[in-house]
Parts: structure tokens; C-alpha cells; sequence
């Protein structure tokens, strides 16, 4: 073994998931809302999910004996703070339990203040796009720091801002379901943008933590002859850019990425890169994936390329990197890949400090349901029993190891 193929010594390797997707009876959110309208573009309701709010404790067990040693979870708004001001302590206190466990097992938390989803009445209000969003996300990252930051390494604030406007104001595909309202998706990136801001501030004054925002950011790829357009991902990546631009004052900037997008002359070329349809068929073959996309482990490395140039010297973290196949070798061979991107940017003096995995556990994939299965551990969807995959022990012997084996893994 060479030693580029080493990682740092304090190179976190680890897993995500969102609060919404695994913790189940997430009734008091928008999301809820969005999958038991009659007009929902989801495949199935997101019901108990894995059941995570239950057996959290087995979850960061079961992480922590793999060999990973940080776990990315989230915690959810609409149960710290069920109507406008009135604040649940019970609802700290679980989280504050989870954080626990974490803890006592040796892992590193990273906590995600936001992922997607809104309380009932930031939703009734306007969501996103009200002027008076920013200060309530604003209050809620002031309380939920106080009451929590002590516990935690790393605090997101909002994952993957970048496409609540274009998913909820243009295609539809997201709560409040608007098609083609670009002055409201516009609110949207605005008061997101200031929404960081005032969050990221007040839990770095409220817990004196490393704090930033994770953005996605897909490879897209232009092939000769094909010209910029306007494709909800071009105006993310865009919407990105600015993100970006703001990541320069944080802490670290998270990087996720599943795959590239590439551009021919008349348009986009690849497979999955229509987000609106939601409807289409989940099948995978050896050049994709179970969400449809290519499928291309390569795009880590230029993701996290293209977040070092934008801001030089912030530390990355890689906060999201998956795969829903059906094929655990697949899987492996994924990461695999992935990984030798993230050294390859080391070896280049790339300052990159995680690997997080998306996901620990199989859930819910928003609007596509529970089909794309992403997870190091499966989940019996009618005993949530778990069911650890082979890829689960081979990416914790990587993080025992700190250090990748000579021969790539094939599929
Ligand atoms: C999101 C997750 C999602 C994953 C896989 C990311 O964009 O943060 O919520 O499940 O991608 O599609």
C-alpha cells in the first residue's frame, strides 16, 4: 500500500440521515401535509420510516461497532417547536439523549438543523418564502443550540438550500407544490440565504461550535457545442454559487454529490436529471443507479474541487455521498470509487476532513418513497428490523484502517 492511499489521522468517516426520512410520525410538518394531499406527487406516505425516533439507540450502537466514527443525524423543528414560540423541552431533551449516545459511543455528532422540512405553521405562513422566515429559523437555531450545542462537534443549518426553491416554486415536487412561480422561488433562495446567515451566527454565538451550510453540488458536465441553459439544476448550481459565496465566512462547507449531469447541444443528456417526475420507473442497470442516475462515483472529486476554489482555505467536510442500488457490491465499489476521489483531492493539498455515507439506514426518499434503497443497513419495512450489509463492515474496516487496499473494488 502506497501512502496516498492513507488518510489523515483525524479523517472522520461516518454516516448521515435526516431526522424526517428515519424518525417516523412526523405529523406536525409540511412534508406530512404534502404526502396526504390528493394531488401529491409522492409514491407513499413516509408513515413510521424507519422508526429511528424509537430505536436511536441501537442505530448509534450498531454505527459505532462498524468502525465509523461520526454519525450526521437531524433534528426536527416542528417537534422543538410545535407552534410559533412555544419551545418542547421534552423534544430537546430526546435529542439531547441521542447526542448522548453518540457520546458514550466514541462518535462524533454532526447535527443538522434543517433538512427539507417545515413546521405546520412556518408552512401555513408561506414557508420559505415569508419575509419573516429568516428570524424564525434564526430564534429556532438560538434555542436548539442552547439547549443542545454543548453536545455537539459539527452544526449544518440548512441541507441543500440550493433546491428548496426550484423543488417548491417551480417543479412542484416539494412543499408548497407551486409550478413556474419564479418570483416565489426567488423569495425562496433569499430568505434562505439570509436564513443561514442569522442561524449559522447564533449557534456559533449561542455554542462556539464549527457550524456551515451543505450543499449539493452534482457534476455537471458540458459537452462541445452544448450552451449554459436554464434547467432547475443549472439554476441550483447557481443558487449554489452563492451559497458558496457566504461559505467563505463559515467554518467548513459541507460537499454532497450522487452523480454528474452532462449537456449536449440540445439539452440535458442524462439519465434522472428530470426531478419533476416523480412517477418514473425504479430500475437500475450496471451504468445506473435505483434513483435513475448515472452512475458515476467521480463526481465527489469535482464537487469537492469546485467548493476548495470557491473557498479557498475552508476546511470541507463530504456531508452526503450514496448510492440506491439493490447491488451491495455495487455499493462498495461506489464508495470505493468515491474515496479515491476524496484522496486524490488530499494528495493535492485539499483540506477534507469527513466521509459521510448517505445512508446509515434504507428510508424515505422524499417524493420517490421507500423503493431507492441507500443504506449501509436495510430496515424491514413491517418490523424495522435491521439488517447490516456487507458494505456497512467493509467501509468501517476502510475507517479502521485509515487507509483504502491497493486494488480498486469491482461490482
Ligand atoms: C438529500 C437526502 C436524500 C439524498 C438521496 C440528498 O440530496 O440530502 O435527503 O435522501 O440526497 O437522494
Amino acid at each position: 500500500m502506497t501512502d496516498s492511499l492513507r488518510f489523515p489521522d483525524a479523517f472522520l468517516f461516518g454516516a448521515a440521515i435526516s431526522a424526517y426520512q428515519t424518525e417516523g410520525g412526523n405529523t406536525n410538518t409540511d412534508w406530512w401535509w404534502w404526502e396526504h394531499i390528493a394531488s401529491t406527487p409522492c409514491r407513499e406516505p413516509s408513515g413510521d420510516a424507519s422508526d429511528f425516533y424509537h430505536r436511536y439507540r441501537e442505530d448509534v450502537a450498531m454505527l459505532a461497532s462498524f468502525g465509523l466514527t461520526t454519525f450526521r443525524f437531524g433534528i426536527e423543528w416542528a417537534r422543538i417547536e410545535p407552534a410559533e414560540g412555544e419551545f418542547s423541552r421534552a423534544a430537546l431533551a430526546h435529542y439531547r439523549r441521542i447526542l448522548d449516545a453518540c457520546l458514550e459511543h466514541g462518535v462524533v455528532p454532526m447535527v443538522t438543523f434543517h433538512h427539507f422540512t417545515l413546521p405546520r405553521w412556518v408552512h401555513e405562513q408561506g414557508g420559505f418564502a415569508s419575509e419573516r422566515f429568516p428570524a424564525w429559523f434564526e430564534r429556532y437555531c438560538d434555542r436548539a443550540a442552547a439547549a443542545l450545542g454543548d453536545r455537539m462537534a459539527f452544526a449544518c443549518t440548512i441541507n441543500e438550500p440550493q433546491g428548496l426553491g426550484s423543488s417548491g416554486w417551480l417543479l412542484g415536487v416539494n412543499p408548497p407544490g407551486h409550478t413556474d412561480d419564479r418570483e416565489g422561488a426567488q423569495r425562496a433562495v433569499d430568505n434562505l440565504l439570509e436564513a443561514h446567515r442569522l442561524g449559522a451566527a447564533a449557534i456559533r454565538a449561542r455554542a462556539g461550535i464549527p457550524t456551515g451550510v451543505t450543499l449539493a453540488l452534482p457534476d455537471l458536465q458540458y459537452e462541445e457545442g452544448a450552451q449554459p441553459g436554464t434547467s432547475s439544476l443549472e439554476l441550483e448550481s447557481r443558487v449554489s454559487d452563492w451559497f458558496l459565496e457566504l461559505a467563505r465566512n463559515d467554518d467548513f462547507v459541507g460537499v454532497q454529490t450522487y452523480t454528474r449531469f452532462r449537456y449536449g447541444p440540445e439539452g440535458p443528456r442524462s439519465p434522472g436529471n428530470d426531478w419533476s417526475d416523480t412517477t418514473r420507473e425504479l430500475t437500475e442497470t450496471d451504468e445506473t443507479t435505483l434513483m435513475g442516475y448515472e452512475y458515476y462515483p467521480q463526481a465527489l472529486g469535482g464537487a469537492i474541487r469546485r467548493a476548495h476554489q470557491s473557498c479557498p482555505g475552508v476546511p470541507i467536510l463530504v456531508t452526503e455521498s450514496g448510492i440506491a442500488t439493490g447491488n451491495d457490491q455495487k455499493r462498495i465499489a461506489y464508495i470505493d470509487a468515491a474515496l479515491r476521489g476524496v484522496l486524490d483531492c488530499l494528495n493535492e493539498g485539499i483540506d477534507v476532513r469527513s466521509y459521510v455515507y448517505w445512508s446509515l439506514l434504507d428510508n424515505y426518499e422524499w417524493a420517490f418513497g421507500y423503493a431507492p434503497t441507500f443504506g449501509l443497513v436495510a430496515v424491514d419495512r413491517q418490523t424495522f428490523t435491521r439488517q447490516p450489509r456487507q458494505s456497512a463492515s467493509w467501509l468501517g474496516s476502510v475507517a479502521r484502517a485509515r487507509a483504502l487496499s491497493g486494488a480498486g473494488q469491482s461490482m
